[in-house]
């Protein structure tokens, strides 16, 4: 098959996408896939326009690529792609929209307010609302960004000022977040539309204090345990859930959920990552290893479900 892989991009997670893009390259070569190469950005549109491919396999992260933009182009010109469409991307990325989809249909969510931040003269005003709103420590993070960029755990009231600026580089809006103290989980979720199924569920054990953007990308970073060593109950009960966040958004082929289990053993959802990282480090590929699928059988799957 003829597939063009886009990757890179203009987003904050660039780094992470053309560490993705490169694995899914050589997966898709190994498997006997022509493949083009795309190193994604605005002035590329018109070389978009005019491929002549079978598929499109979007190895994007964030802004750009994982919110529904380059699906809906794509969309326009009739070339398939693999995973997401349009509208479940664009709800996934907003984390605050997503939440609240999830939380009307019995997922526990952490408590959150989204504030707009983009006009620097009101940020002392918001600065003042947030410390009456939630207790410490609480998560400031931008609502519409990927692997942790511009997240502060705010300890002390002297923080948020700096974390409300830190978030507002990467988005307009900002979500803040009672901070769960507990054990990070994450679940693949792979399959065609309603007959999706989980994947091993991993645990993650950063060495940092939490699971930040070193700990995600370093080798060694964090330690990936799969399958996860909780209850079989748990473990039955994360995997539903995940197969439930990936329907409600309407997500398509693969996606990757992320939870907390809290100190009274209920899962939290923090986010569905329509385009989850494909790196060497990264989480999806663990699980699929640990039933026995390779990196290349894991792409060379997501491009059967594709339908193409
Ligand atoms: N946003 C990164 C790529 C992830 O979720 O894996
Ligand atoms: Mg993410």
């Amino acid at each position: 098959m003829k597939i063009a892989v886009l990757y890179g991009g203009t987003s904050g997670e660039r780094e992470v996408s053309l560490s993705t893009g490169k694995g899914i390259i050589k997966a898709l070569i190994n498997k006997g896939h022509e493949v083009i190469e795309i190193d994604f950005s605005p002035e590329r549109i018109e070389e978009i326009l005019q491929l002549d491919v079978d598929l499109v396999f979007i190895g994007l992260h964030g802004r750009f690529g994982e919110d529904g933009k380059i699906q809906g182009l794509l969309d326009m010109i009739g070339l398939p792609y693999v995973g997401s469409g349009v509208l479940s991307s664009a709800l996934a990325m907003d984390k605050a929209k997503s939440k609240q989809i999830f939380s009307l249909n019995g997922l526990y969510t952490a408590k959150s307010e989204v504030y707009d931040v983009s006009v620097e003269e009101e940020f002392a005003s918001i600065e003042k609302e947030i410390n009456d709103k939630f207790s410490l420590p609480f998560v400031i993070k931008p609502n519409q960004e990927g692997s942790t960029l511009g997240l502060t755990i705010v300890k002390e009231e002297k923080q948020v000022m700096e974390a409300i600026q830190m978030a507002a580089q990467s988005d307009s809006m900002i979500l803040v977040e009672d901070y769960v103290k507990g054990r990070e989980m994450t679940v693949p979720v792979i399959g065609l539309k309603g007959k999706e199924h989980a994947l091993p569920v991993i645990e993650i054990i950063p060495k940092n204090d939490y699971y930040d953007f070193d700990s995600k990308y370093k080798p060694g970073g964090s330690e990936h345990i799969v399958p996860a060593k909780v209850e079989d109950s748990m473990t039955a009960q994360l995997q539903e859930d995940a197969v439930l966040a990936h329907q409600l958004l309407g997500c398509d082929v693969y996606s990757r959920v992320d939870f907390i289990i809290n100190e009274n053993n209920e899962p939290i959802i923090l986010e569905v990552n329509t385009l989850p990282g494909m790196t060497p480090t990264s989480l999806f590929p663990d699980s699929a290893q640990a039933v026995g699928m390779s990196y290349d059988d894991l792409i060379q799957k997501f491009v059967e479900l594709s339908g193409v």
